[in-house]
């Protein structure tokens, strides 16, 4: 089992709060398809004999590319890789990309998971954002993708806003539980630095929500994805019955995976490799016949944090026989003793041999699993 992330660097607009990598000038374009389809060339031993079930292309904007281009990438990705019949392959899209001319010609590809960028159905929030669309455009996508046949549609929200208001979030989360979608992404606002938010913030121009309006609307959030019968099956991911990505679903269970493209991260269980945030280097170095990365090897100690902090955040926990036999008895131990006072706190719960987060212990989930780190 095994999973291929491709990342496609353009934007046509650069969102405020946005640090993923990318560019502006889409000059590049076909000199980028070139050199992913090469470096799937040189990569395709990467995951020895494991089968690829997930194919995720994301950004940056994948909906800038073309059909034709889309295809010569799928060409590369069977030719090298061996893909699995039943593949979940999603690509991430803004919905001013998807018309309907759009959509029908990426239904003749292999794409049969759409990732929705929506963010928000309020145009001030979206204007905050530097978004290059409309709330009415965003409804559009969602229902143009379901009327050309895209059964398995997601779509990315964000709260946490400066200034949205309860009301607000709460009518986002009305509309789109109305939307017959399958999944919601839904994040609070992260302040990366070098964006634009965080430079309104430094010079007192913009103001973070206080924490109390945050943690009412990730109160607010649980408790319609609950009456909406979604399963809130990772701290910022909810799904209707089997409709998890199993792509992220991949990465928070250890399955091995390449990265293809600028930025893109790889994992083969025992090393972590990410490939250069650079456009110009990589294409450069690619036809070179050279991968542009920087890896680290990880020892047990990192192994055992990367497995808390992705596991904690999901639905099925610590799972502590699995640390036991990957990792040590000790592991295991120095796990549950720290976890003892979350327990107490009524923040953990042991769920046969899994430790999970409740409701109020995901309200505080990062200081959490910082605890339990070694
Ligand atoms: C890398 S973006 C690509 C998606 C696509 N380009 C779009 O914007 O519609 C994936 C998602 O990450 C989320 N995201 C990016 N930066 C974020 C931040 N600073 N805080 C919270 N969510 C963020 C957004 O919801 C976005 O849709
Ligand atoms: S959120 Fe999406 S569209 Fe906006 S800058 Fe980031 S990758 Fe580009």
């Amino acid at each position: 089992m095994a999973g291929i992330y491709i990342h496609i660097p353009f934007c046509k607009k650069l969102c405020h709060y946005c640090d993923f990598h990318k560019s502006l000038s889409l000059e590049d374009k076909s000199l980028m398809i070139n050199a992913l389809v090469k470096e799937m060339e040189m990569q395709n031993e990467f995951l020895g004999t494991e089968q690829v079930d997930t194919i995720y292309f994301g950004g940056g904007t994948p909906s800038v590319l073309s059909y034709e281009e889309t295809e010569i990438l799928f060409e590369g990705l069977y030719r090298n890789f061996k893909i699995s019949k039943n593949a979940e392959i999603t690509i991430e899209a803004n919905p001013d990309d998807l018309t309907v001319k759009y959509l029908a010609k990426l239904r003749k590809t292999k794409v049969n998971r759409l990732s929705i960028g929506v963010q928000s159905f309020s145009d001030r929030d979206l204007k905050l954002m530097n978004r290059r669309h409309q709330s009415k455009t965003g409804l559009k996508a969602v229902y143009n993708s379901q009327n050309t046949g895209f059964r398995n549609i997601s779509i990315d929200l964000i709260y946490g806003i400066p200034g949205m208001s309860l009301e607000t979030w709460e009518n986002n989360l009305d509309i789109a539980f109305k939307m017959d979608i399958q999944h919601i992404s839904a994040y609070h606002l992260t302040l990366e630095p070098d964006t634009v938010f965080s430079r309104r913030i430094k010079e007192g121009n913009m103001k973070m929500p206080d924490e109390e309006i945050s943690i009412e609307q990730f109160r607010i959030l649980i408790k319609k994805a609950g009456e909406n019968k979604f399963l809130h099956y990772e701290i910022s991911n909810f799904c209707l019955d089997d409709f998890f990505s199993k792509h992220n679903t991949n990465y928070w269970k250890q399955v091995k995976y390449l990265g293809l493209g600028p930025s893109a991260h790889s994992y083969n269980g025992n090393i972590r490799r990410w490939n250069v945030s650079d456009n110009k280097i990589y294409i450069d170095a690619i036809s070179k016949n050279k991968i542009p990365f920087e890896k680290e090897y990880l020892d047990n100690r990192k192994k055992y944090n990367e497995y808390i902090l992705t596991s904690l955040r999901t639905m099925w926990g610590i799972d502590l026989k699995f640390l036991e036999e990957n990792y040590s008895k000790e592991a295991m131990d120095y796990c549950l003793g720290l976890s003892k006072r979350f327990f107490d706190y009524g923040m953990i719960e042991k769920k046969e041999d899994n430790l999970v987060l409740t409701n109020q212990g995901k309200l505080i989930a990062d200081n959490i699993i910082s605890e339990l780190m070694m």
